[in-house]
C-alpha cells in the first residue's frame, strides 16, 4: 500500500519554506498532495485559489520535483474527509516558532481524532526560519523585494498584474 500525504495551506502566496516542506514531504512519501484550502480566518488574499494552484504547480516543476507531487484545492469542507476521500494517512506541516506550535496542535489533534489522520511536523531549514506569506505579502504590498522568500513563479505572477 503506498503512503499517501497531504500538504494543506493556504498558500498565498507558496513561499521557498512550503518549497522545501513539500519537497522534503515527496521524499519521506509516496505521493504528496499539496492542497490550497481556503481559509476563512484569512480573507482577502492576494491570489485567488486557481492562481495559487497554478502558481505552486509552476513553481514545484521549476524546482524539478518529483512527478509524485500533485496539485489540488478544496473551498469548503473538512480537511480530515479531504484526506479520507484521498486515502492519505498523514498531513505534513512546516513548524517555525512557538507560536506555530499553538496554532498548529489542535488542529493536529482534532485531525487525528477525526479521521486518525497523523500530523508530521518538519522544522524548517534556517533560511526559512522567518519566512512566512504574511510578512510575504506585508513587503510585495508595500513594494519590496521578496526573491529570497519566495519562488519565481510567485515572483512572475505578481508581476504578470
Ligand atoms: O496556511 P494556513 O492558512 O495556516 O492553513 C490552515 C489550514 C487551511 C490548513 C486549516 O485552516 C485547515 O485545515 N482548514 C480546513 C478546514 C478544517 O478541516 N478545519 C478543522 C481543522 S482541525
Amino acid at each position: 500500500m503506498s503512503a499517501v500525504a497531504v500538504v494543506p495551506g493556504s498558500f498565498d502566496p507558496i513561499t521557498l519554506g512550503h518549497l522545501d516542506v513539500i519537497e522534503r514531504a515527496a521524499r519521506l512519501f509516496d505521493e504528496v498532495y499539496v492542497v490550497v484550502v481556503h481559509n476563512p480566518d484569512k480573507p482577502g488574499g492576494l491570489f485567488s485559489a486557481d492562481e495559487r494552484v497554478a502558481v505552486i504547480e509552476k513553481a514545484v516543476a521549476d524546482a524539478g520535483l518529483p512527478a509524485n507531487v500533485k496539485v489540488d484545492s478544496f473551498g469548503s469542507g473538512l480537511l480530515a474527509d479531504y484526506c479520507t476521500r484521498l486515502g492519505a494517512t498523514a498531513l505534513v506541516k512546516g513548524l517555525r516558532s512557538q507560536t506555530d506550535v499553538v496554532y498548529e496542535t489542535p488542529m493536529a489533534i482534532v485531525n487525528e481524532h477525526l479521521a486518525g489522520v497523523e500530523t508530521v511536523f518538519l522544522l524548517p531549514r534556517p533560511a526559512n526560519a522567518q519566512v512566512s506569506s504574511t510578512l510575504v505579502r506585508q513587503v510585495i504590498g508595500l513594494g519590496g523585494d521578496v526573491s529570497p522568500y519566495v519562488p519565481a513563479a510567485v515572483l512572475e505572477a505578481v508581476g504578470s498584474r
